[in-house]
Order: C-alpha cells, then sequence, then structure tokens
C-alpha cells in the first residue's frame, strides 16, 4: 500500500513537471522581428557559412579549433570544454542553408568527441554534448544520439553529491579550493533536464534542480550580479568562500559568469516552469542592462569592474551569449519589460554584426567574430576569436529569425 502510494506521488510530481514545462511553452510570447535586424542577421548567417566553409579547410582531423593567433589556428582535443561548439555550430550552420557540407564535417567531428560520453573528469559535459549531440538529435529526430546524451547525463550526475546538493566543477587546485562551484555550470543542467524527460530518471531533474537552486542561494550578490567560484566544505555543503578565477577581483562581475548566469536561469525557466528561475533570470538581466559600465553600444567589457574600462578588451562572447539569453527571455517576461530584454538583443547583435565584430570574409582564420575574452587574467585568449563566441552568436541569429516577420 505504501510502496503502492509513493509510486503514485513519484508519478505525479513528475507529470507535473513535464506539464508545467508544457505550460509554460505555450505561455511564451513571440514578439516581433525587427525587418531591418533580420536583414542584417541574414546577411551576417551568410557570412558565417562562409567562414566556417574557410575554418573547415584547417582543421586537424581529430581536433577541434579553439581560436586563431598570431596568425595561427589553436585547437583542443575532444576532452577540453570547448569540444562540441565546432561540431554544434555547423550544425546550427547546417539548419540554416541546408549545406551537406557541414553536416558532413560536424559528424566527423561528432565520432571524435563521442568517447567524452564516459568523462567523469569534468563538469563541462553539457557544453560538449548537448551543444553537439543535442542539436544533431533535434535537427535530426533520430533516436542514435539517445544513449550518447544519456550516458553524458549519467557521467554529468556524477559530479553531484547530496551532502553538498551541488555538481562539482574542478578538480583541479585542491591547494586553492575544495568543493568548488562555477557560474558556469548552470550551462550544462540542460543535459540533465533533456535526459530526464527522454528516460523518465527523475534523479537528473531533481540534480538540475538542486543546482540551481543553491546557486541561487549562494552564488548571488545582493544586487544579483554573480560570483564565479563558490568553494564548499564537501563534508558538510557550508560556503567556505566565494572568489574569482577568470574575473577581475574576487567581488567583480565578470561578464561571461553573467552571460552564464542569464542565459542558465532562462532555460532553466524554459525547461521547468518554475517561476523563481524567470524571476532570477529578470533580475539578472537587469543588473546587466542597467550597470553604467554597459557600453551604449552594448558589448560589455570583460568584466564589469575591470579598472581603465576606456582602454578594457570587450568581450564579443560574454554579448553573444547574453544575446542569444536575452531573445529567449523576453519570450517569458510580461509587459515593457520583454521589449527592452529584445531590444538590447538588438542592439547587441547590430554591433556584433558590424565590421567591428564580425570578420571580413577570409579573414580571422574562418571564425566568425573577432574581439573575444577567454582568460585575461592568466594573459590567455585576449581579444582573440573563440569558438563559443561564434556558436552563441549563430544560435542567437537563429532564435531572432523565429520570432514574428
Ligand atoms: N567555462 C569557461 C569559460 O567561460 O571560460
Amino acid at each position: 500500500m505504501v510502496n503502492k502510494l509513493n509510486i503514485a506521488c513519484c508519478l505525479a510530481s513528475f507529470l507535473c513537471f513535464f506539464f508545467a514545462a508544457d505550460l509554460q511553452a505555450q505561455k511564451r510570447k513571440t514578439l516581433k522581428a525587427d525587418p531591418e535586424i533580420l536583414k542584417i542577421t541574414d546577411s551576417a548567417l551568410s557570412r558565417s557559412a562562409g567562414q566556417y566553409l574557410q575554418l573547415m579547410e584547417t582543421v586537424p582531423d581529430t581536433l577541434f579549433p579553439r581560436t586563431f593567433q598570431n596568425n595561427r589556428l589553436l585547437t583542443a582535443t575532444s576532452p577540453s570544454w570547448i569540444s562540441g561548439f565546432y561540431p554544434g555550430t555547423l550544425l546550427l550552420l547546417y539548419e540554416f542553408n541546408n549545406s551537406n557540407k557541414f553536416k558532413e564535417e560536424a559528424l566527423k567531428k561528432l565520432k571524435v568527441l563521442k568517447k567524452e560520453q564516459f568523462n567523469t573528469g569534468t563538469h563541462d559535459l553539457g557544453f560538449m554534448m548537448y551543444c553537439s549531440f543535442g542539436t544533431a538529435k533535434r535537427l535530426f529526430k533520430t533516436k542514435a544520439y539517445d544513449p550518447v546524451l544519456l550516458n553524458s547525463a549519467a557521467s554529468l550526475s556524477q559530479r553531484f553529491h547530496d551532502e553538498v546538493g551541488l555538481i562539482r566543477s574542478w578538480d583541479h587546485k585542491p591547494e586553492k579550493w575544495k568543493y568548488p562551484v562555477i557560474i558556469d555550470n548552470m550551462m550544462n543542467l540542460e543535459l540533465l533536464t533533456w535526459a530526464s524527460r527522454l528516460s523518465g530518471n527523475q534523479r537528473f531533474y531533481n540534480i538540475a534542480k538542486q543546482h540551481a537552486d543553491l546557486t541561487i542561494k549562494n552564488h548571488f550578490r545582493p544586487d544579483y550580479s554573480s560570483y564565479h567560484v563558490i568553494d564548499y566544505d564537501p563534508k558538510t555543503g557550508k560556503v567556505l568562500n566565494k572568489l574569482t578565477e577568470q574575473g577581475y577581483s574576487d567581488e567583480s562581475a565578470w561578464a561571461r559568469g553573467q552571460a552564464w548566469a542569464l542565459y542558465g536561469y532562462t532555460m532553466m525557466y524554459r525547461e521547468t516552469g518554475d517561476a523563481k528561475y524567470l524571476e532570477m533570470a529578470m533580475h539578472i538581466a537587469d543588473y546587466i542592462l542597467k550597470h553604467p559600465n554597459l557600453p551604449a553600444d552594448k558589448i560589455p567589457y570583460w568584466d564589469f569592474n575591470a579598472p581603465d574600462q576606456s582602454a578594457a578588451p570587450r568581450d564579443a562572447s560574454a554579448a553573444a551569449v547574453m544575446s542569444s539569453a536575452l531573445i529567449e527571455l523576453s519570450g517569458f517576461s510580461k509587459g515593457d519589460k520583454g521589449k527592452v530584454y529584445l531590444k538590447t538583443a538588438e542592439a547587441m547583435l547590430r554591433q556584433l554584426s558590424s565590421p567591428e565584430y564580425l570578420a571580413q570574409p577570409g579573414t580571422n582564420g574562418g571564425f566568425i567574430l573577432k574581439h573575444s575574452v577567454g582568460f585575461l587574467p592568466a594573459g590567455s585568449e585576449v581579444d582573440v576569436p573563440l569558438s563559443y563566441a561564434d556558436y552563441y552568436y549563430v544560435e542567437a541569429m537563429l532564435r531572432y529569425r523565429t520570432l514574428k516577420k
């Protein structure tokens, strides 16, 4: 009897989760696209496709493009957090123009990437596997990728520990932190909510929610800016320290970190229908949009609190992630807020598609965007093209095309 009751309760909460998500999807408003921005982004998408045809010629078979510096392509191997973005971008470009060249190159890279489904040494499996295999699944509507995605979700889940209630981010630098969780990790949760829907395994869903909830509790300042790293006591889950690794200082707002937070909570609202995630996403958006250091062209400096803003590099990757998130958020937000979010996304896309950021055909090593920042405090990848900037820029432009004409 008790067992039957338990099963019924589980089933009810499980169904609630799916229905809530469905209802939310229906509540999404479709705002109108600005014909001028559509023209700009369609032309930029064609330019992007041309760039990737060039990039494809230079990428070694088993490697993944990372950046182009000093006239050289720099690559990464499949365990890198960036490995999914190149096949992901190729697939998005295939979605745009149906060119089999993109599909074939993407499928080649998926073969190399596939083994990472069993990688339990990284929290980046969402970036790596969902942007790539998840996009392939969405486009080709095949079950062929389901085992890869489900194994990836299972591997990622192994990094969740009940005592802390969060997925552990990094294993390196044990002298610096004990159980680090970085804001970027919000982006990996979509793999789990998707896997839960497909498999019926509610543990994936519960992990994603617990992670997102504790991140709300511990990762944000009262103004809704986010810390980069929170270090937890692995035995008790107590917060030990609030730090940065890639930002200007522990108390600063690293631009891409704010972008991951914005995108992460918008996505979690879409995936769960839980209003607190929408509220959070709107607070984060408002922090970004109202920030006195956000330049008029809406492309953030690499850190909102970087000293000497006029000399600080901009980060196109942060703008690309923010624009994609703001387009989605605009459809969820009531009243004029949605319009403001969309207008800001449009301003970002307009500027990213200008000669300042969008590479001239045949330049930039085949990457699409110029002027991103990877890891400034380490002196690494400053003011360069980056594969993830390209991915989120193309995603944002495709999202823009789904708005009402
Ligand atoms: N997830 C690493 C970064 O944003 O640089």
